[in-house]
């Protein structure tokens, strides 16, 4: 899993040097995702500002669809999971059109059926850990749909970015990874970030906690936070001081009002809890400053796989799940 962190930069460089194919040019456009692959349609999104985007994670189309004829790009690393298949298939039942972004499976085949364009990445990885392939493809596939120029120089940035803060496990980011996880070790996590890149980001953060040390862990952020959350620091001191540690992702080039909002967040629950950590953002475009945050947050979640001594990789507790789904 770790030798799939430090490739995050290469993962990059290959979507910068992707075609897109004939992806259809579109007014709005619906995502559709879960987890690993929903975390890309999300980072996608990022790269998107100026075109209407709603983010599906469930199996219905939303109710507006139909009438407005948005281009729908499905993302399924595995192109078998069973929400973003019904979400596909309803956007084909409607006549809109369709991209798939995934490796193969029913996806592809259903795709490829009704003439759908498909954007193929490399395969063979669990789909958390080709993060960086999927995020790359829908942001060739928005630009591409949306009129706007390549992407690529920016996938690049991203990717010189992560290269030089994880270097292989001697980077800074590395380094500072593994230092959060001793801080984690043992409590239940919880992450903020400020809307937009440190928010995804924050959710990608307790994504990699969750499924590669296999722990408890929650995201929030900021501004939301603030009008709810923080309140809830107020009782249960003994608790929070014993059992949570607190990550803050910083983003220097998001709102000025969102970055003093954390630091003050910080300030009310330092003291509420066990550890804190802290990681800032670094370069310029939304996907460098997504990618620097997040590639820490991966190392430190396969560095607390280690220190509990679990095996990253397979997520046992997901795929019984979607078994005994099935069967039911
Ligand atoms: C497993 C992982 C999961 C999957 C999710 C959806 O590594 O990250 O969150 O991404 O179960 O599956 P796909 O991505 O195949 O559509």
């Amino acid at each position: 899993m770790i030798s799939h962190v430090y490739a995050t930069g290469n993962q990059l460089r290959w979507a910068a040097d992707l075609s897109p194919g004939e992806v259809p040019r579109a007014a709005d456009i619906v995502l559709a995702g879960l987890g690993g692959s929903g975390m890309a349609a999300r980072v996608g999104a990022l790269t998107a500002p100026s075109i209407p985007l709603t983010l599906v994670q469930g199996y219905e189309l939303p109710g507006w669809a139909p009438g407005r004829k948005p281009l729908v790009v499905a993302v399924s690393y595995s192109g078998n999971t069973e929400e973003t298949l019904a979400v596909f298939e309803a956007a084909r039942a409607a006549g809109l059109p369709l991209v798939a972004v995934t490796t193969g499976g029913a996806l592809a085949e259903l795709a490829a059926a009704v003439g759908a364009a498909v954007v193929e990445v490399p395969g063979g990885l669990q789909p958390r850990a080709a993060l960086a392939y999927q995020a790359g493809a829908v942001t060739m596939v928005l630009a591409a749909a949306t009129g706007a120029a390549s992407p690529a120089s920016e996938l690049t940035a991203a990717a010189d970015v992560v290269d030089r803060t994880l270097d292989d496990g001697d980077g800074p980011g590395a380094a500072l990874g593994r230092d959060l996880a001793e801080g984690i070790h043992g409590r239940i996590c919880v992450i903020y970030g400020g809307h937009g890149v440190g928010a995804v980001a924050a959710s990608r953060w307790k994504a990699q906690i969750n499924e590669n040390a296999k722990m408890p862990a929650f995201a929030s952020e900021v501004p939301e936070l603030d009008h709810n959350e923080l309140e809830g620091w107020g009782t249960l001191p003994d608790l929070g001081r014993r059992t949570i540690a607190l990550v803050t992702l910083r983003d220097p080039a998001g709102h000025p009002r969102i970055e003093q909002r954390m630091r003050l967040t910080t300030e009310v629950v330092r003291g509420k809890v066990a550890h804190v950590g802290e990681v800032i953002a670094l370069g310029t475009s939304p996907l460098s400053r997504f990618f620097s945050l997040a590639a820490v947050g991966d190392v430190a979640s396969v560095e607390l796989a280690r220190l509990s001594d679990v095996d990253p990789t397979p997520v046992t507790l997901l795929e019984d799940f979607k078994r005994r789904l099935r069967e039911d």
